[in-house]
């Protein structure tokens, strides 16, 4: 049982056994050291509804709880909290227990079918920096459910469908007539461009390209093959980036726009039968009351347009029914920028209307903020165009080798690079990740590949130091019994002991950033034990120390692994 848990547990029934059966103990992590390592705040609300002194009441509660051997002091503080010091034998049995336990001693949740939906990008373009938040914390969200225990369902809803692939695919068709289509793909947003000029200044290019969207929705197998190489093409470029950027995403993830084609007559009758329709100028929308504009009046959630087309949101609609019906999804985390918020809270009271989703599962919009340049402005290149995903993580690992030489210079070049490969994309990711996802941030490469501070490289640099130790050591005893009994070994412990804890936390709240401020202290509570306890003295070597040192490393790598990012044996 995670520490929270078991300290909660253990207090609830104290103050069950003290008469207040539904208070609720609230016990939080010390805010300082003089409050001890736990803090119990539930007493003021239990004396509040018992009408006790909460001082008094604090009092019995200390003598009712069974803490024995878990804590070795319980005092009452100020008007009524109790500060909670855990044992160093105990804490030296967490550690111990963790190290020999699968998962290092964290259980795996109640089994739930979660998917992850990210990336989501549009195929007819290539990835820019707008798609780096959404993919980068995706990927972890995926990684820690999987590693919960949880069966995880990666799906990249990419946006293959709509009328812009009736003009791609005519230029794909004109261009390989002219026998140069598959390597101007390659750069799929010169292509683009260019066969939006053809369809701007050529008018028969224009309705072949009508044309194609046509037969593509009515399912034309030639027209459809065609599209099928372009969808082909644009993913390759996708999944390229996904390799370089170490996300797990892959074509199997794959569950694109066009897989809900067939459903959205379906969608829009199903509407209709349940009465939720009206048509507005000629398009159908169903009127939400909840959310009404300055004018009073409900907003109008679009489903089909004028003329028989439909939209982003029909398409939505049906993947919700889709991942409920047919996926049977207890959780569904949908990880796109904060911008579409309105339109995930709409589409989601819309399926719950229609009976699509239930509070049998928990569907999420997961928004994230944007990437910012200095100017505070969303970040572009100097000539005002978007920055490629691609070109981006170049720049990452060059920026990193060029560090990692500088640091290394005699270090061979294979190995520089494959530093620089780790380095460059887990500074990336950890900028990002370490970010509050709900704000934006400012995209800042000094600061990120600092070797110093909350970054990626810091974190690196700590678990090679932590391994480093392990080759100076010779033999040791493994069965050694942990005793964090310095301040500073006893505040390692306490670190290490809070993994799950932290872990639960991010998983419950899609909050990523929490496992990186929790991995920013367990480091830096190593660095305060490593200066204050030595792990080798004249010559021999404290097994104590160095189980707690084992659990360190393992718990970065842990942590970093989580979060999508590489640690290294030396740097
Ligand atoms: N392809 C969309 C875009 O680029 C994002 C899709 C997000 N997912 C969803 N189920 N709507 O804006």
């Amino acid at each position: 049982m995670s520490l929270l848990a078991l300290l909660n547990q253990r207090f609830a029934a104290a103050l069950a056994a003290v008469g207040a059966p539904d208070a609720q103990p609230l016990v939080q992590m010390a805010g300082r050291p003089e409050f001890g390592d736990y803090q119990m705040n539930g007493v003021m609300g239990a004396a509040k509804a018992l009408k006790l002194n909460p001082r008094e009441l604090a009092q019995k509660v200390i003598d009712a709880v069974d803490l024995q051997g878990i804590a070795t002091a319980l005092d009452i503080a100020g008007p009524g909290f109790i500060n909670i010091k855990l044992a160093d034998a105990w804490l030296g049995q967490r550690v111990q227990a963790a190290l020999s336990a699968e998962r290092l001693g964290i259980a795996a949740q109640p089994r739930q079918r979660v998917m992850v939906e990210y990336s989501s990008v549009n195929l007819a373009k290539e990835m820019h920096i707008g798609h780096l938040r959404g993919g980068i914390i995706g990927d972890s969200l995926a990684r820690i459910h999987g590693f919960l225990g949880q069966e995880v369902i990666r799906q990249n809803h990419v946006g293959d469908w709509g009328t812009q692939f009736g003009m791609l695919v005519a230029y794909m068709v004109e261009t390989r007539n002219h026998g140069e289509a598959d390597f101007e793909l390659k750069d799929l947003d010169t292509f683009y461009k260019k066969a939006k000029v053809r369809f701007d200044e050529d008018a028969a290019f224009a309705d072949t390209a009508r044309e194609y969207v046509v037969k593509l929705q009515g399912g034309d197998a030639e027209v459809l093959a065609l599209w099928k190489q372009f969808v082909a093409i644009s993913l390759e470029h996708c999944n390229a980036i996904y390799q370089k950027l170490g996300l797990l995403l892959d074509n199997g993830d794959v569950r694109g726009e066009s897989f809900y084609n067939d459903d959205l007559p379906v969608i829009v009758s199903e509407l209709r039968e349940q009465g939720l329709l009206t048509e507005d100028q000629g398009a159908q929308v169903v009127f939400l009351d909840e959310y009404k504009n300055k004018e009073g009046e409900p907003a109008a959630f679009i489903v089909q347009k004028q003329g028989g087309g439909y939209l982003y949101a029909t398409t939505d609609l049906g993947a919700v029914r889709f991942r409920t019906r047919e996926l049977k999804l207890d959780r569904c985390l949908y990880v796109v920028d904060s911008r579409q918020a309105l339109h995930f809270q709409q589409m989601f009271l819309v399926a719950r209307k229609a009976g699509w989703l239930s509070d049998a599962a928990s569907f999420e919009h997961i928004g994230h903020g944007t990437i910012m340049g200095p100017d505070g402005k969303p970040l572009k290149t100097r000539s005002g165009d978007s920055v490629k995903l691609g070109e981006l993580l170049d720049e990452a690992i060059e920026r990193a080798y060029q560090l990692v030489s500088s640091k290394n210079p005699d270090s061979d070049e294979a190995s520089r690079r494959q530093i620089a490969a780790a380095v460059g994309i887990g500074a990336l990711k950890y900028a990002d990740l370490s970010k509050n996802r709900n704000t934006d941030y400012i995209f800042d490469w000094d600061a990120m590949l600092s070797f110093e501070g909350n970054t990626a490289p810091y974190l690196q640099y700590a678990y090679t130091r932590v391994k480093s130790i392990f080759r100076k050591v010779g033999d040791w005893d493994q069965n050694a019994t942990v005793l964090p009994v310095e301040a500073a070994e006893h505040a390692l412990a306490l670190e290490l002991a809070r993994f799950e804890d932290t872990i639960t936390q991010v998983a419950r709240d899609s909050m990523p950033h929490f496992l990186c401020a929790y991995l920013y202290n367990v480091a830096t509570a190593f660095s305060r034990f490593y200066e204050a306890c030595p792990v080798i003295q004249d010559g021999v070597t404290n097994p104590s120390r160095l189980k707690l040192c084992d659990l360190t490393a393992k718990t970065l790598s842990t942590g970093l692994g989580l979060l999508g990012i590489e640690v290294l044996e030396t740097m």
